[in-house]
């Protein structure tokens, strides 16, 4: 049997919930223009943007990796949340007992007004800047410089609709940036900052783990919504299970109907945008919503 898909039934169930835990991906920031990883974005200037998001390629060549960095930093600060981000944000205050976990590291949530405590930042922030010195906890939130630092300013440029971004083109030379001009610590003097990231091969923060797994194990879980996410990396994906095993109904929200394999017939699966299923999904609890993601 395949999974339901009736936004009415799924409505009542949410009323009637009391745990709620989500899980959300790059697909929910796709309606805010932001492209998602393993979507249409491709290569960034001939690199796979995977081999940049690592420590080895930040030793390798700083420059080159503040440059994408700088260069989506910019595009998630142009951003703004949409609805999806909105509505999420609404259900947070309405669910004493709810709790997403977000794999964006764009601000977006956060700026749509998610109350703190119930938002976890599972990949860091990319507004943070905290220092590569392993033995140095500096760390500097929330800075909305742009661009970060003046010699990073070619990833901070805009360019007219229809015409190729020339730090995007890898046949235009990427703009030559001298280490000593990018951001050093201001604590430890000798660290260079980058972005406060999770990258591959990289541990989550262990005290967000815990609180986490805390939140799942006191109680069984009503429902865990899987929101644009490809659910592909881990530890993330694996909430899915965690939840399931505390006897949560999944409802997934995404365009791809691939991402609705595996689940049966108690769980949901809406097929689309999140920043238009949201709302109606959560609109019993959280009344509707206008366009501008405002509860009128
Ligand atoms: N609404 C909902 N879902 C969408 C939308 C949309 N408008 N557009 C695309 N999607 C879905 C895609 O179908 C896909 O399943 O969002 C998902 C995006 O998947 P990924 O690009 O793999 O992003 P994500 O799952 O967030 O990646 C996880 O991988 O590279 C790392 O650290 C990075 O946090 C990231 C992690």
């Amino acid at each position: 049997m395949p999974p339901r898909t009736s936004i009415e039934e799924f409505r009542e169930l949410l009323k009637s919930s009391n745990r709620v835990l989500a899980l959300c991906g790059a697909g929910l920031s796709a309606a805010s223009g932001l492209p998602t990883f393993r979507g249409a974005g491709g290569l960034w200037r001939n690199h796979e943007p995977t081999s940049l998001a690592t420590p080895t390629a930040f030793k390798r060549d700083p420059a080159l990796v503040w440059l994408f960095y700088a260069w989506r930093r910019h595009m998630a600060l142009k951003a703004n949340p949409n609805r999806g981000h909105y509505a999420l944000a609404e259900l947070a205050k309405k669910k004493d007992d709810f709790l997403c976990l977000t794999q964006n590291v764009d601000g977006l949530s956060p700026r749509a007004g998610h109350p703190e405590a119930k938002l976890k930042l599972l990949h860091g922030s990319i507004l943070d800047n905290k220092c590569f010195n392993d033995n140095c906890d500096y760390i500097d939130r929330n800075n909305l410089s742009d661009p970060v630092c003046p010699a990073l300013a070619p990833a901070a440029e805009d360019y007219p609709p229809g015409q190729t971004i020339p730090l995007l083109d890898p046949y235009v030379p990427a703009p030559s940036i001298k280490v000593e001009d990018l951001l050093h610590c201001p604590q430890c003097k000798t660290g260079l900052l980058r972005p406060g990231v999770v990258w591959f091969n990289e541990p989550l923060d262990k005290q967000m783990l815990a609180d986490i797994d805390n939140w799942i194990l006191q109680g069984p879980i009503d429902i865990m919504l899987v929101v644009g996410t490809a659910a592909v990396v881990f530890p993330a994906a694996g909430y899915t299970q965690q939840a399931i095993d505390q006897g949560a109904i999944v409802a997934v929200v995404n365009p791809d109907p691939e991402s609705g394999e595996g689940l049966i017939d108690e769980d949901f699966f809406f097929q689309g945008d999140a920043s238009e299923l949201l709302p109606k999904l959560f609109e019993g609890v959280i009344g509707k919503m206008d366009e501008h993601g405002k509860i009128l």
